[in-house]
């Protein structure tokens, strides 16, 4: 089965068509920087932009970087803030004239991730941390999502975390591989501290840097890059519009961008 998975982000839209037995995209994502001001009619534009350069009809799964509840936007910490209270999802509907299911960034990378890439299998506790504009987090318990944390929100000595450690941050003081290091081993030490997770999962598109930066980290709990970098996004977006899409047998491959 094939469903399209859109990833509308802080500064890029992305898309691509993928085929839900083995989380693989059936094309090139194609994508289109975020329209500032991020507002709503802006971004649905774009995102039918996105949809449309495919010529694509069927069932669309979209992740937002907000907290979804209903399809309805709840947050705005790096969008406009005129996104608080709109019906994402009816948006979306309407503009592209499929059915379309939404749901947060990070939980949807954290399925990609947990169903084909790097929390395959795992049990216990996993914590998948993307690191981009933002620090978004998806929470799994025995394979289970806990929708909608914003662990990237906490503070760490009264400040939001993800103003200190997130990969927009990195770029913008131009922080060395060990300065970064050393912040988000600061975040992970915390988040540790709070959930004991089993397993942390590294995403983002910094996550293909995982050499520079995972070694240095000193968290008891393992930290591995996500496996499927950023397409994770894009791939659980199109799963969540199909939640009973049948586990694959085989290993993932991880896809490269
Ligand atoms: C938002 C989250 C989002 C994350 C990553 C945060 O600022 O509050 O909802 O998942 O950025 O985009």
């Amino acid at each position: 089965m094939q469903v399209f998975g859109l990833d509308i982000g802080g500064s890029g839209v992305k898309g691509a068509p993928v085929d839900i037995a083995s989380g693989t995209l059936l094309a090139e994502r194609f994508r289109i920087p975020t329209p500032q001001p991020a507002a709503p009619h802006a971004l649905i534009a774009t995102a039918a932009e996105v949809v449309r350069h495919f010529g694509w009809e069927g069932p669309v799964g979209c992740g937002f970087p907000a907290v979804l509840k209903a399809g309805v936007v709840k947050t705005a910490a790096n969008i406009a803030p005129e996104w608080i209270g709109f019906d994402l999802g009816a948006g979306l509907r309407e503009a592209l004239g499929c059915p379309v299911t939404v749901l947060n960034d990070a939980d949807a990378a954290g399925l990609a991730e947990m169903r084909w890439g790097a929390g395959r299998g795992v049990d216990g506790l996993v914590l998948m941390v993307t690191l981009g504009t933002g620090i978004g987090t998806a929470l799994f318990v025995k394979g289970q999502l806990v929708p909608n944390t914003e662990l990237g929100h906490i503070e760490i000595r009264g400040k939001d975390a993800e103003l200190r450690a997130s990969d927009r941050v990195r770029e913008q003081k131009e922080l060395s591989w060990k300065e970064f290091a050393k912040r988000v081993d600061e975040y992970l030490l915390t988040m540790e501290r709070l959930f004991w997770p089993d397993l942390i999962i590294i995403g983002g598109g910094v996550s293909k840097y995982a050499d520079k930066f995972i070694p240095r980290l000193s968290t008891s709990a393992q930290v591995v890059p996500a496996q499927m970098q950023n397409n994770a996004g894009i791939a659980g977006a199109a799963l969540t519009a199909v939640p009973e899409a049948p586990v694959p047998a085989q290993p993932p491959v991880a896809t490269e961008q």
